[in-house]
């Protein structure tokens, strides 16, 4: 491999390859902190940060931005103006566009750019292709709608300091804007709610010309003293900014060469009368952020976003990970507000908490908490979109307007999934196809990571190992299952490859800042990066999955992107210089958290267009990702660990994801890196089956553990937690159609359900499933075998297994056994949900099975509601109307009805195959917890569809031993599709 791979000759770069080796093949070790960076070691992390402790320190510290007199006017919905930045004490200033936008979504939007120079006014440093601009793109790959303006947002107040702006439903919305200095109050119903700049910390690092410093006169002895006292001056006449790293930085042996020199964009960013702050996923951490300014129980270094390939990451840290999106809701009792952060550059953000005396709302109570945050990004515009709320829905759902939504996934992958690096062969394969069998384990889909490739050249195949993909495809196809290949970004540099010599011919590849193709290491050794910036490089990649080209695939098969933050061993941070460039000659440096995105989105069209007119909704997981990841694809948390904690901390890391909107997301379940002990391995499975995303994957040097090895009493249980993800797969399959639609959680914290009730406001630790009121809280400890479940409301709570009435109060804690047999999961009362109960092997074999249904009924003894969304599960069919949306509805303790949910009427659906055939799908069982005793001694009841009617028989068991009453209605036998009626 050496020998092999060209070293260009540079003992950096084969320095650098050894030490790369020597961590790969290093036994399991935590990532190593030193080698990502601090905010000191980031220039513009650490200039920001000094620069808000300035502003603090000051007193009367005045921001040094203001909005140029007579240089706003507001039109159709949109305020722009001039903001002047002082530069100097002699009062040069430059100029800063500003936009403030109202939108009929009801978000408003602040943009800053900087005025274009001169032609020759501002040269780049070095003699780099890098654009002379900043970077403006980021909307275009972000967002996608809900930024059409509102026309009837009007001006309110006006004069020579300031200008209201109302806007939003009802006018309720108000933004005020102030020109000296510049400052935005975002209102609602009058009262404030998020500031821009009212801490001063607005900064826009402007463009300048580097003044070189003249050639150093020879010095004499005795000159020294005089050199430094020049040093001083300087200092003193830059009012004491750090210039250390405005026009290079250096960082483990790497330098960045920064051709447009400093040009970040900060600002801080109060959250008024809000004690908590979610979202900026993705960290390892709690899901209320902490502090990031020290003192006791907080973070010492602001939370990042820049993504990177963190294995064996740390946890409870703001350290960056391998996805970002920047988006952070503000929750207060019975109030959410958010903003998002349109920026793709590395990122920074400080929260800090204090008691605010202005806010109104604290008085009285006086011990309301604000939390203020402090955002900075390296390049770019500075763009902030706000969401003034009032409930985390509506947070979630214009976000979800604005970068879109989950796409609706293929039914199976939101099964399980089975994977490791690495399956050694198709024999072995389809070994773990049979066993899966055997031990009567449900699964649908198996993984192949790197391994299966030749020499780690994607799009290929390990002849020895892998000798016939086909039939390994086609035994898993004769059970519905599937099989996932890895395609990673780098393309491995050698000879032979045509894929390696097609991006080259084509000049496809990412650029180094001479705008020569950009070289470095990943798994293959010397490899090149696709730029999936590039539209023709989108364009060649989808010709490579086609299954004349990609040999050994099919229609099963599907696609994993790994190492696209991009990971990049001999780079800085294991990432891409910089100073790389990307299509339209825009720097790394600005693109860099966007990178995994647009190369997701390839593959995800790639896949879609494999063969004319296969239009089967593709699937493809990513590591890297950004705002809008969510509309292509799923994700996984990225390289954890076999140990409780990494367990424990995957649940918030996962609710966090549906907060930010991109919630079709789970961890490795078992820990990529160790050897959990089998009691980890079950409890992990039992928290797994309560991901979104459910897949089992290990490290090359972790022992085999697939289910069905981990022996008695292990194997049983995991198989029941599996058996219980089948089960409920309508449930989450509703769930998702639900994220598809607005935005919706899949799985949901109880700041979200219940934003009234503020002791669950930090609580991340359980969560409700969709809308089926089913709360779980899984073991995420050793040998705990009972849980406290907080309550957040006076419903009533049934045991799921048991239907025991758990003796619950509104607020409190409630002790639930949790033998490792057992996971802690709860029915609130007041919910209709759908199972489908017959185990088979894989979902696609279920598709045509009867469904339960599941009444659990509420605190009245009368009520309860809940829906099903049912369609092919892998066509774009749903989009024209080939779908069953239900709405199940128990009235007055008597009659259960199903009619559809959204109204629609069945004769203006033209039927297609699967509907015709769906309508054979019949409701077998409804099981009513908590049924009222008047039905004791019930033997039938009737049921009414479409002008007939049947009877049905009954069996009820009456409340015994703290269980409740509950009746299984048997073999109802009305269609799926038609409205029924049961009447007891
Ligand atoms: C995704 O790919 C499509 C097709 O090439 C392209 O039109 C779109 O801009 C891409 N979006 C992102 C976010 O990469």
């Amino acid at each position: 491999m050496l020998a092999s791979g060209p070293l260009s000759g540079k003992w950096t770069t084969y320095v650098c390859l050894l030490s790369t080796l020597s961590t790969l093949f290093a036994p399991a070790v935590s990532v190593k902190e030193h080698d990502f960076k601090k905010c000191d070691q980031s220039g513009f992390c650490k200039r920001n940060r000094a620069f808000a402790d300035h502003a603090v320190g000051t007193s009367a510290w005045q921001s040094p931005y203001n909005v140029l007199p007579d240089s706003g006017a507001f039109k159709d919905g949109q305020f722009q103006a001039t903001i002047l930045k002082t530069i100097n004490d002699k009062g040069e200033t430059v100029r800063l566009p500003l936009t403030v936008s109202f939108h009929e979504s009801g978000t408003a939007r602040v943009t800053i750019d900087e005025e274009k120079r001169q032609k020759g006014e501002i040269e780049l440093r070095h003699s780099s292709k890098a654009r002379k601009e900043r970077y403006n793109e980021a909307e275009q790959w972000v967002v996608v709608g809900g930024t059409s303006l509102d026309k009837e947002a009007k001006v309110a107040f006006e004069d020579k300091t300031q200008i209201t702006v109302q806007y939003g439903p009802s006018s309720k919305f108000e933004a005020v804007i102030r020109f000296s200095p510049f400052t935005v109050d975002f209102k609602r119903d009058g009262q404030s709610q998020i500031k821009f700049n009212d801490k001063g910390f607005l900064n826009v690092e402007h463009w300048r010309q580097k003044i070189e410093p003249p050639p150093e006169p020879e010095k004499k002895e005795g000159e020294e003293a005089e050199g430094e006292k020049k040093e001083e001056e300087k200092k003193e006449e830059s009012k004491g900014e750090d210039e250390s790293t405005w026009w290079d930085e250096q960082f483990g042996g790497n330098t960045d060469s920064k051709p447009r020199g400093p040009e970040s964009v900060g600002l801080d960013i109060s959250f008024v009368g809000y004690e908590h702050v979610f979202g900026i996923p993705s960290h390892a951490g709690p899901l209320s952020l902490k502090q990031t300014r020290g003192g006791e129980g907080n973070y010492q270094e602001p939370y990042r976003l820049y993504n990177a390939d963190v294995f064996e990451y740390i946890l409870d840290s703001p350290m960056t990970l391998y996805g970002a999106i920047p988006l952070m809701q503000a929750h207060r009792k019975d109030s959410s507000v958010a903003v998002f952060w349109l920026n793709a550059a590395e990122t920074w953000i400080d929260v800090t908490k204090a008691k605010d005396s202005k806010n109104p709302l604290a008085l009285g109570s006086g011990s309301k908490l604000s939390t203020s945050t402090h955002w900075y990004s390296e390049s770019g515009l500075l763009d902030v979109f706000v969401f003034l709320g009032p409930t985390p829905h509506d947070i979630t759902e214009k976000y979800g307007e604005l970068t879109g939504t989950t796409a609706m996934p293929q039914e199976f992958s939101i099964a399980y999934h089975q994977c490791r690096w690495n399956y050694n062969s198709d024999d072995d394969v389809k070994d773990v196809d049979a066993k899966m069998d055997k031990f009567k384990m449900p699964y649908d889909v198996i993984w192949l990571d790197i391994e299966y490739t030749d020499e780690k050249k994607y799009f290929t195949w390990d002849g020895h190992s892998f000798k016939d993909p086909i039939s390994m495809g086609k035994q898993l196809e004769s059970h519905g299952r599937k099989l996932v290949t890895i395609i990673d970004p780098h393309i491995k540099n050698t000879d032979n490859y045509p894929v390696v010599a097609e991006l080259k011919a084509k000049d496809l590849a990412v650029k180094n800042k001479d705008g020569n193709i950009f070289e470095g290491w990943c798994w293959p050794g010397s490899s090149h990066w696709i730029d999936a910036f590039s539209p023709a490089a989108r364009e060649w990649w989808a010709s490579l999955f086609k299954y004349s080209s990609f040999k050994g695939t099919m229609e099963n098969t599907w696609i994993w992107n790994d190492m696209n933050e991009p990971s990049v061993f001999n780079g800085p941070e294991t990432t891409m210089p910089k100073d790389n460039l990307h299509y339209g000659n825009w720097e790394h440096r600005d693109v860099h958290n966007l990178n995994g995105m647009t190369f997701h989105n390839a593959t995800h069209h790639a896949v879609k267009s494999r063969k004319p007119g296969e239009l089967q909704r593709p699937f493809v997981l990513t590591r890297s990702f950004f705002a809008g990841s969510q509309r292509v694809g799923a994700m996984w948390t990225g390289d954890n660990q076999a140990a409780w904690d990494h367990l424990k901390a995957s649940i918030p890391m996962v609710l966090s994801q549906g907060i930010a909107g991109f919630p079709f997301s789970g961890a490795d379940v078992g820990g990529f890196f160790g050897n959990p002990e089998k009691d980890l391995l079950t409890r992990w499975y039992q928290a797994g089956a309560f991901y979104p995303f459910f897949r089992g994957h290990a490290h090359i040097d972790a022992r085999r553990r697939e289910p069905y090895l981990a022996g008695e009493p292990y194997s049983t249980i995991i198989a029941a937690a599996l058996r219980l993800r089948y089960s409920l797969l309508p449930s989450w399959y509703t769930a998702f159609r639900q994220a598809y639609l607005d935005g919706t959680p899949i799985i949901k914290p109880m700041f979200y359900t219940h934003p009234s009730e503020e002791a669950g406001f930090a609580i991340d630790d359980q969560f409700f499933v969709g809308n089926t009121g089913l709360l779980a809280k899984p073991v995420t400890d050793q040998d705990r075998e009972m849980v406290d479940i907080w309550i957040p409301d006076n419903e009533v709570y049934y045991d799921y297994f048991t239907y025991d009435i758990v003796p619950t109060s509104k607020g409190k804690l409630v002790r639930v056994d949790s033998p490792m047999n057992k996971i802690p999961l709860l029915m609130q009362g007041g919910h209709i949900f759908a199972r489908r109960d017959r185990p088979r092997r894989s979902s696609a074999l279920m598709k045509w099975d009867d469904y339960t249904l599941v009444v659990t009924i509420g605190r009245d003894g009368k009520f309860a509601e809940g829906d099903l969304y049912v369609d092919d599960g892998e066509s774009y069919d749903f989009e024209k109307g080939q779908y069953i949306h239900r709405k199940f509805v128990l009235e007055a303790g008597k009659t259960i009805s199903s009619t559809d949910a959204e109204g629609r009427d069945p004769k203006s659906i033209k039927e297609g195959e699967w509907f015709k055939k769906a309508r054979n799908i019949l409701v077998d069982k409804i099981i009513v917890v908590g049924a009222p005793s008047s039905w004791s001694g019930k033997k039938e009841v009737t049921v009414e569809s479409d002008g007939t009617t049947w009877t049905a028989s009954v069996e009820y068991s009456p409340a015994a031993k703290g269980r409740a009453a509950f009746a299984i209605i048997k073999k109802v036998g009305a269609s799926i599709a038609a409205d029924w009626k049961v009447v007891v």
